[in-house]
């Protein structure tokens, strides 16, 4: 089982192609199907209603030659008559039994007077009751029974029906056989030009069909191309995992050595500029530092592999521990950061610590990036059963535009005034997955040129999930 599914998904390609040549193939021979079906059976129907008609007139005709009955010379009369103003007729005869044959008294085709054929279908014609006629079409003229050929005439240009039926005179006794033969040309003419009609947009259907079909396959391309792009995705989140992994390793002997250097380790430094530099030295390599544990973030949230160790803590200190390191920036920037403690008891929420460093870490680090002068507040609050962490600012705000694209991944809004500040637009986005991740929102509030207040949502930890903490 395992092994043809592999085998189905490593032939996945061909097997779409194969399915398209498929499909091309059936669908427009279906559709040839159904019309050639149709017209046949069109043509079946043509020929029933052919016959019918070929009946009526023939009975038409015996009625108007039941007058002359017995009359040769009269009936011989009626029949040019007949075949003058009809142009259907390739022949009207009426013949009398001789012997097993049969012998033409008057026709339409003079010469054939006095003749004596000895064709099968006059015998049927003769045995038909009254008022009754066999018809049959030129395809089945050429038929032969008992030696006898059934009918003569059989190389006429075109179709034909032929008309036969007894003829009575006045006291009810047979006396002759009328025989017609109605050119079927007409009728003919017009199947054939619909048949033609037909054909004509069963081709066009089947081209239709055909360029519709392939442009689906190449639909199928996309789906191919698509999947490739996926796979280089993955395999650019695969580089840039090991690329950050890779650098973080030089990273930590950058930072060692400086930090060592500063500390006078290797000898006190009395150059004033060599201090700075290395002080510069040490914001970058931190700046970079960032970037890399970023990028590490990101290639973990993407591929699944971030792990999170849930637990049931108290936030306080964590966002205390956070305020304080933040508030030397803050000062910097001549900034007040306050941390409003929540009257009461806090319960205890349900997230990983180290990762809600993280996420305070971002917001106020944004608030005080974003911030010309004022304050940041960071507090927070129980509302409708969940914890909310709340971190606002008197700062440049963000308008409507960039408050939708916010936490997309490398967005920053582009403002004059936020084009001086650094950074890469991952902390959010980060930001963002991680509270997600930890079953929690993330929503904001922001007013252009008055500020911004970041509201993260967490859950508490329930009776249970903190049994279970104590147990372990
Ligand atoms: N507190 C804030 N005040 C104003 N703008 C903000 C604030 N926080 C975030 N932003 C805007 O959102 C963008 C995305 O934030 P973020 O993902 O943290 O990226 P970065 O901080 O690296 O620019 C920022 O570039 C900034 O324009
Ligand atoms: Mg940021």
């Amino acid at each position: 089982m395992m092994k043809l599914k592999q085998f189905l998904i490593d032939r996945r390609e061909n097997l779409q192609l194969a399915y398209g040549i498929f499909l091309i193939i059936l669908i427009p021979s279906l559709i040839a199907y159904n019309t050639i079906f149709i017209i046949a059976k069109y043509n079946d129907n043509t020929d029933t209603i052919l016959n019918r008609e070929a009946l009526a007139i023939g009975r038409t005709i015996y009625s108007s030659l039941q007058n002359s009955m017995g009359d040769d010379f009269a009936t011989q009369e009626e029949i040019e008559k007949i075949y003058k103003r009809n142009s259907e007729f390739e022949n009207i005869e009426v013949l009398i039994p001789e012997g097993d044959n049969f012998k033409v008294i008057a026709s339409s085709k003079k010469d054939d007077i006095g003749k004596v054929l000895d064709f099968y279908y006059y015998t049927i014609a003769w045995d038909q009751p009254d008022n009754d006629a066999v018809a049959t079409d030129s395809l089945k003229a050429g038929t032969t029974e008992n030696g006898k050929s059934l009918a003569n005439d059989t190389d006429t240009n075109g179709r034909f029906w032929l008309v036969a039926m007894p003829m009575q005179d006045a006291n009810g006794n047979k006396k002759a056989v009328l025989s017609m033969k109605i050119s079927s040309k007409t009728v003919d003419d017009l199947t054939d030009y619909s048949r033609n009609n037909s054909l004509c947009i069963l081709l066009i259907t089947v081209l239709i069909t055909i360029l519709f079909l392939s442009i689906t396959v190449r639909l199928w391309d996309y789906v191919v191309l698509y999947k490739k792009i996926k796979q280089i995705d993955q395999i650019k989140d695969e580089f840039v995992s090991i690329a950050s992994h890779e650098l973080r390793t030089p990273l930590t002997s950058i930072k060692g050595y400086t930090s060592l250097i500063m500390e006078g380790t290797f000898g006190k430094i009395e150059n004033k500029e060599i201090n700075q530099s290395l002080e510069r030295i040490m914001i970058s390599t931190k700046r970079l530092e960032t970037l890399v544990e970023d990028l590490l973030d990101i290639s973990r949230l993407e591929q699944g592999r971030l792990s999170l160790k849930m637990e049931n803590i108290k936030t306080e200190p964590i966002i205390k521990e956070i305020v304080s390191e933040l508030a030397v920036n803050a000062k910097e920037k001549k900034l007040k950061l306050i941390y409003k403690k929540p009257e009461g008891n806090m319960p205890l929420v349900y997230a990983d610590s180290e990762r809600l460093k993280q996420i305070l870490t971002n917001l106020i680090g944004n608030s005080i990036k974003y911030t010309e002068k004022g304050k940041v507040t960071v507090f927070t609050e129980i509302k409708n059963g969940k914890y909310q962490l709340k971190v606002a600012d008197t700062g440049i705000g963000i308008s409507p535009e960039g408050q939708k694209n916010l936490f997309q991944k490398f967005y920053r809004v582009k403002t004059e005034k936020t084009e001086v500040i650094q950074g890469t637009g991952l902390g959010l986005w980060i930001t963002k997955q991680i509270v997600e991740l930890m079953g929690g929102k993330i929503y904001l509030e922001s007013i252009e040129g008055q500020g911004t207040q970041m509201t993260v949502v967490l859950n508490l930890a329930t009776e249970e999930e903190e049994k279970g903490e104590k147990k372990k």
